[in-house]
């Protein structure tokens, strides 16, 4: 290996910056060249390169979103999309490539490893953490750490009101992010694809809460969640079999995905890029890099995407016994 190129792609992760600066910076210490791909697959089909040395990644550990910027590209899902970029990179001497990004950009790292038998590594970027083979991905800490803060600003603003909110946190089609967050913010009740709590139970334990003498209630539902009903919706069937209950909606969005890194994910961010570039001279190829009992691992590409994330059991009936 002489020359690695890196990208991010896909919804950017706080932790993404932290991770090029360990790539860029583990290169330099072996001796390896280093470019960063701009706008992730999209930036490989069109040249968009930048030699990167250590100096290029001054002072961004502590930056959220991504310097290299992201893209989700459809021209790459083509094969003649595919056939520029690796057309651009042989151009460019390099030889391979370190993937930052979720499933979708692990898939597409996935097909360009068999289509030209290209070296690539994948590091685990999303805040959704909906990715087999590691406890933590990028970003999902910190965006826990914003949907607590948020939810505890909203408690305030709730219990002065005696109010019941709706939480709509991100987290695509998983639930870690509403589980995770929602214990952390003492919510009342979590709504989650993994686990379907029907209507009739979410009544019945507002019911109850209300009974219970709560001033205010918390409910935080995850985007993905499949009830059948999206969170406003939620708000008017609750509204209309509960009277009682003053509700308010609060959709949190893409704040979820800004801001400085914790340093939980910049620790992580550093040892998955430093295990990313490091396993690649080692002639690893078509692995993520991911955390594991506290160990930085590899887990094969394909497994990586088609495993699955569960949610932990054992968080659901801590957040059930909580909400007493
Ligand atoms: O995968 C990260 C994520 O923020 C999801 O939680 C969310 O469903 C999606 O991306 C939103 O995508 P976009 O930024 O393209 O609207």
């Amino acid at each position: 290996i002489k020359k690695i190129g890196v990208l991010t792609s896909g919804g950017d992760a706080p932790g993404m910056n932290a991770a090029i600066r360990a790539v860029v910076r583990t290169c330099a210490y072996h001796n390896i060249e280093c470019i960063g791909i701009y706008r992730g697959y999209q930036g490989m089909i069109e040249g968009d390169f930048k030699e990167m040395g250590p100096r290029s990644v001054n002072n961004i550990v502590n930056k959220g979103g991504t310097i290299l910027k992201s893209a989700r590209s459809k021209e790459f899902m083509t094969k003649e999309g595919r056939e520029k970029a690796y057309q651009n990179l042989v151009s460019a001497g390099v030889n391979a490539l370190v993937v930052i990004g979720g499933d979708g950009s692990f898939t597409g790292a996935e097909i360009f490893n068999e289509e030209y038998g290209f070296s690539v590594m994948g590091i685990p970027g999303t805040i959704d953490n909906d990715i087999y083979g590691t406890s933590h991905t990028l970003g999902f800490d910190t965006a826990l750490n914003t949907v607590v803060e948020c939810i505890d600003k909203i408690r305030d603003t709730a219990s002065s009101h005696n109010r019941l909110f709706f939480v709509e946190v991100m987290g695509r089609d998983a639930g870690h992010i509403a589980l995770n967050a929602g214990i952390g913010a003492g919510a009342e009740e979590i709504l989650i694809p993994e686990e379907d709590l029907g209507l009739e139970r979410l009544l019945e334990s507002l019911q109850r809460s209300k009974a219970s003498g709560k001033s205010s209630s918390i409910v935080v539902v995850a985007e993905g969640e499949k009830m059948g009903k999206n969170v406003f919706q939620l708000k008017d069937y609750i509204e209309e079999h509960l009277p009682e209950y003053d509700i308010r909606v609060s959709v949190l969005g893409h704040m979820q995905r800004g801001g400085a890194p914790s340093c939980f994910d910049r620790v992580l961010a550093s040892r998955l890029g430093v295990k990313a570039v490091e396993s690649l001279i080692e002639g690893k190829t078509n692995f993520m890099v991911g955390l594991i009992a506290d160990k930085i691992v590899l887990t094969p590409l394909e497994q990586a995407i088609k495993g699955n994330s569960d949610i932990d059991r054992e968080l659901l009936r801590v957040s059930e016994i909580m909400s007493t």
